[in-house]
């Protein structure tokens, strides 16, 4: 049987771990498995191995070019895993020098998605989760640049539709509300 090929994106914050987290559980229970990769440690281990970077957050801040080569590895990598697999990944990365796509046309054509997911909430929910996590250096933003980002990953998960014929999702989740995100993430996955 061919595997389902499943991209998760949302800004940073947003809780998209947590969502897939709970939702693998409920399809686990339904005897639905699939194996969940985190694209960003993919390439966080190569740009490690090479002496690049040394905390995982300080790989957005890295040359462009040096970015699309972690992708790209990672891509190749991710592409050779057999059955349904979930990527946790970005749209969009927020980089010094503006929006650096997270999912362009060399790394879609390696992976070939049936499905991309957009994990979103309210600007401000967002913010207060970033600001209670002390185990990750997140972007200082406030809510109305974090509005301007989940904006472009909506228009650039578009393109990304229009390049490999995926459906698009969008799922809430909200403060105190993460079982029916789980649900609907679930739901897409069966
Ligand atoms: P990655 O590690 O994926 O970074 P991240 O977005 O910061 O991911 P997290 O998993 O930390 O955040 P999350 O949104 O999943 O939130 P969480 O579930 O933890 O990537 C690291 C780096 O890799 C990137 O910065 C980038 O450099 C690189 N990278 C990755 N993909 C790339 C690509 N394709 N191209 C180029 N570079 C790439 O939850 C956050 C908090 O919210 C938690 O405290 C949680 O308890 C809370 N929370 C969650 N849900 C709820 C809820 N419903 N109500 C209340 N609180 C909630």
């Amino acid at each position: 049987m061919v595997g389902k090929k499943v991209i998760i994106t949302g800004v940073p914050g947003v809780g998209k771990t947590t969502v897939v987290t709970e939702a693998l559980k409920k399809l686990k229970q339904e005897g639905i498995e699939y194996q969940s990769i985190n694209f960003g440690t993919f390439m966080f281990d190569v740009a490690k191995a090479d002496g690049t970077v040394n905390d995982r957050d300080q790989m957005r801040t890295l040359d462009r070019t040096v970015q699309k080569r972690l992708q790209q590895r990672a891509a190749q990598e991710i592409a050779k895993i057999p059955g349904n697999v979930l990527i946790d990944t970005h749209a969009s990365v927020k980089t010094p020098k503006g929006y650096l796509a997270g999912l362009p046309e060399w790394v879609l054509r390696e992976i070939m998605p049936d499905l991309i997911v957009l994990v979103e909430t309210e600007d401000d929910q967002i913010l207060m989760r970033r600001l209670s996590d002390d185990t990750r250096s997140r972007d200082k933003e406030g809510s109305k640049a974090i509005a301007e980002h989940q904006q472009f990953n909506r228009a650039i998960a578009a393109a990304y539709s229009m390049l490999t014929g995926c459906t698009i999702k969008m799922i809430t989740n909200a403060d105190f509300l993460l079982d029916r995100a789980a649900d609907e993430m679930a739901a897409v996955l069966r």
